[in-house]
């Protein structure tokens, strides 16, 4: 199907404000922007609320293919609403290991192809949106921050501002083995998609960056 508006890719690692990012960049575009970290997030928590092993293979590849996860407003799973659920401290600790489940990615990309094509525009926002899932968007933005600022946003988002240390930790262990995975890895960013553009939002507003974007689009 063909294009009805622009198709923006936003990677990046965990805090570097890709959501909001994505979130406001939509509105100004009139499309819908779409949180592939979530639907991840959602099937490492199916697994966790049934009693599957997360490092069961080929019980979590069986579960997300069967899985639905509604991805309009807020979040569901089979009917259940799991917006905050997915968030959750325990959900941190295992999405890595689904997300590097080779079967998982394949049957999520095909998802996020289908939310593109149906909608013929939109904002993508994920690790491997610019180089699998949208190699033709016609922005590919690659967004980061120091981990000192990913970690406060992630430790206030998680309501515990104090801890930004453990916060910073558990965060930079799940980015590694986001980075060092078989299977789509997610770029450093001097090695992001070509054509692609780096922003270090360190120091940055959410205005400031979407303004950034808008101007190269
Ligand atoms: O962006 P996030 O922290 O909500 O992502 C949750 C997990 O899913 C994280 O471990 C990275 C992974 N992920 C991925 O591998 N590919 C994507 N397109 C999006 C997220």
């Amino acid at each position: 199907m063909g294009r009805s508006g622009p198709v923006i890719a936003i990677d990046g690692p965990s805090g570097a404000g890709k959501s909001t990012l994505a979130n406001a960049l939509a509105i100004r575009l009139g499309v819908e922007a779409l949180d592939t970290g979530a639907m991840y997030r959602a099937v490492a928590w199916a697994a966790l609320d049934r009693g599957i092993d997360p490092h069961d293979a080929e019980a979590v590849a069986a579960l997300a293919r069967s899985v639905n996860i509604g991805i309009d407003d807020a979040l569901q799973v089979d009917g259940r609403e799991v917006t905050d659920a997915i968030r959750s401290g325990e959900v941190d600790s295992v999405v890595s290991v689904v997300a590097a489940n080779p079967a998982v990615r394949e049957e999520m990309v095909r998802r996020q192809r289908e939310w593109l094509s149906v909608r013929g525009a939109g904002v993508i926002e994920g690790r491997d949106i610019a180089n699998v899932v949208a190699p033709d968007a016609d922005l590919k933005v690659y967004l980061t921050a120091s981990s000192t600022v990913r970690a406060d946003r992630r430790a206030s988002q998680l309501g515990m501002p104090g801890d930004t240390a453990l916060v910073e930790e558990q965060m930079s262990l799940r980015d590694r083995v986001d980075s060092t995975r078989a299977v789509s890895p997610l770029a450093p960013p001097g090695a992001t998609a070509p054509g692609a553009i780096v922003i270090d939002s360190t120091g940055k507003g959410p205005d400031e960056v979407v303004e950034e974007v808008l101007a190269w689009l």
